[in-house]
């Protein structure tokens, strides 16, 4: 039997398949046996390493019998037939995975298993058949379970990479990382989906091969979310088929209002138990989220518009696990009518409240001037001043002149990106997760009132009105906003300065002044959104900035070519440079396992 450390020995390079010499034919078994080496030697040594047809052996003589492994360790590549064999388990000395030599299951989860090939011995020569008999994608299926599991953001990488290299369909891994966070963490939707739809959000605007990356963020961010986690289990919908949607949502209300998730998941399963769509899915939770003013600092209704963007890619058919996973955060929420800051010195929410009251008659009156709005200059210069009864009485009056709930969001929503423009770097560094909130609820909003445009959830545009009201000490004195001039420099130049500037602390007016100067200079969005979103996944997962970067993506895109919407990415991108460069250590972890990937050696001495 070869012991641990006997005599290594290296047999050169063995290429018989290759073609020239004659031999090729003779020296196969089958299309797929090759010669790898004399009998004899491998049991002499032990242990020892060939290459052949482009493959990296380790032989071992172990138990009168040759085993034949891929000599990379499944891990990150350690020469495998350094390793240590024991009572059949071969030990890999870099981090030390064990695996069986036999079938080579690994019996350490953070490594793969390793890869072994039959061996059939004649005429005193080993010969090994190196057909690939790996299901692939299905193999990759299993690990990236595994690594969710465990949260093993290595396994996780891998299999992203891999997945995505084998042109599978983003939205398969996508889903799996869904189901997974949504029933393995006891709270329900968090940080980590919201994440992994983000990243699933920006996938298109990146270049190819930072796509995988995107994906990798986005479930290693699940998986960190569930990690230690108890999971949720299901509820079954009520006995019944006779109750009604308005009654539903009617119970659902009162259940979030008396803090009981329970109630209210009840509610959520079995209105879509009896045949709720999707608009009528998110008329109840969008009017549930907007009972109470800005609930848990926005996150309540960003969650829940996250949740309907996960499920358009994911499909209605997990609207179920998906929808019910947010009733927890409603009925925990924080109130802001319960806080000093929207009470005192003036109180906002009854402000709102009487404004509210108004709501049902200025719709009626703007109905039959619905597409002729065109107040946004002034309404936006009313939303930044100093009055919060003008600004719900700005609000009411751009109604009751036609503007649609969409017109008014996508104009709080500017107004609350432009605080982050303005943004000065003298400011409390914590503040600025203040202003971002207030923009990525403007946002979540405003993409609610596209699926469903009610009176209900209208009431949130007048509290992220007001958000952006109590923001405004945020903007003494205003950073500058830069001037629509054109550029001397090339828009290539200003490109390529993004990530140099993102790599110093605080280039934050810099990397605004950049990205205007680009746009200004007619340089093409499509590249620039690229360069940002690579920037982004450059850095470590920080969720407020990879909320920042998304919700001005989204508003861009109705912005497109014009100077609101440079004014919104010059906003992402001073986001970004205030919380660049990170330690970059996951980026670290992504790069070995695409490395890994690739065939890179990693292991030199
Ligand atoms: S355990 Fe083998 S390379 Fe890490």
């Amino acid at each position: 039997m070869a012991e641990a450390g006997s005599g290594l020995r290296t047999v050169r390079v063995i290429q018989y398949l290759v073609d020239g010499k004659g031999v090729t034919l003779l020296d196969t078994l089958s299309d797929s046996f090759v010669r790898t080496a004399r009998l004899d030697d491998v049991r002499a040594a032990g242990r020892i390493s060939v290459r052949v047809a482009g493959h990296s052996l380790a032989l071992f003589f172990h138990d009168g019998r040759v085993h034949a492994v891929d000599n990379r360790c499944p891990h990150m590549g350690f020469p495998l037939h350094r390793g240590t064999l024991q009572d059949g388990i071969l030990t890999c000395h870099w981090h030390h995975a064990r695996f069986d030599l036999e079938s080579g299951g690994t019996f350490d989860q953070f490594a793969d298993e390793a890869r072994v090939f039959p061996v059939e011995i004649k005429d005193g020569e080993v010969w090994v058949d190196i057909s690939s008999r790996e299901d692939r994608p299905a193999n990759l299926r299993q690990r990236l379970r595994d690594g969710l599991e465990r949260n093993i953001s290595l396994v996780v990488a891998k299999s992203a990479i891999g997945l995505l290299g084998s042109a599978e369909d983003p939205t398969e891994p996508f889903r799996t990382g869904l189901e997974f966070g949504a029933w393995y963490r006891r709270g329900g939707w968090g940080q980590g989906l919201t994440i992994h739809t983000c990243m699933m959000n920006l996938l298109p605007h990146l270049a190819r091969e930072d796509r995988p990356r995107a994906l990798y963020h986005g479930l290693s961010a699940v998986s960190r979310d569930s990690a230690g986690e108890p999971p949720r289990f299901s509820l079954r919908p009520l006995p019944t088929e006779s109750v009604d949607l308005t009654t539903l949502k009617g119970w659902f209300r009162r259940f979030v209002e008396v803090r009981d998730p329970e109630g209210a998941e009840r509610c959520i399963i079995s209105a879509l138990h009896a045949g709720a769509d999707h608009t009528q899915m998110a008329d109840m939770l969008f009017c549930a989220a907007t009972d109470h003013r800005y609930l848990d600092g926005g996150h309540v209704l960003d969650f829940t518009n996250k949740a309907f963007e996960a499920l358009d890619v994911a499909g209605w058919s997990h609207a179920g696990m998906v929808l019910s996973s947010l009733a927890e955060g409603y009925a925990g929420a924080r109130r802001m009518e319960e806080s000093n800051s929207w009470r005192n010195p003036v109180d906002l929410v009854k402000i709102l409240e009487d404004a509210f009251e108004e709501l049902p008659n200025v719709l009626e009156e703007g109905r039959n001037k619905r597409e002729s709005w065109e107040g946004q200059e002034d309404l936006a210069a009313v939303l930044l001043g100093e009055d919060g009864g003008a600004i719900a009485g700005a609000l009411l009056g751009a109604l009751r002149d036609g503007a649609t709930e969409e017109d008014l969001a996508g104009a709080v929503a500017y107004t609350a990106a432009l605080r982050i423009a303005r943004f000065p770097t003298t400011n409390e560094f914590g503040d600025w997760d203040t202003a971002l909130h207030t923009f990525t609820f403007s946002n979540a909003v405003h993409q609610g009132l596209r699926r469903a445009p009610t009176p209900e959830l209208l009431r949130g545009v007048f509290d992220a009105a007001m958000s952006v009201h109590l923001d405004r000490f945020l903007n003494v004195p205003p950073a500058r906003v830069p001037e629509p001039v054109t550029s001397e420099k090339s828009t290539e130049a200003l490109l390529a300065e993004l990530p140099a500037l993102l790599d110093e602390r605080q280039k934050v007016d810099e990397a605004g002044e950049s990205v205007a100067s680009y746009l200004y200079s007619g340089g093409e969005t499509d590249r620039l959104l690229a360069m940002i979103g690579g920037l982004l996944l450059r850095e470590d997962r920080d969720f407020h900035t990879i909320q920042a970067v998304e919700a001005a993506f989204r508003q861009y895109a109705g912005l497109r070519g014009t100077t609101a919407g440079a004014h919104v990415l010059v906003a992402a991108a001073r986001y970004l440079a205030a919380h660049s460069p990170t330690m970059r250590s996951q980026g670290q972890t992504y790069d070995i396992a695409r490395r890994l990937s690739r065939g890179e050696i990693l292991y030199e001495e």
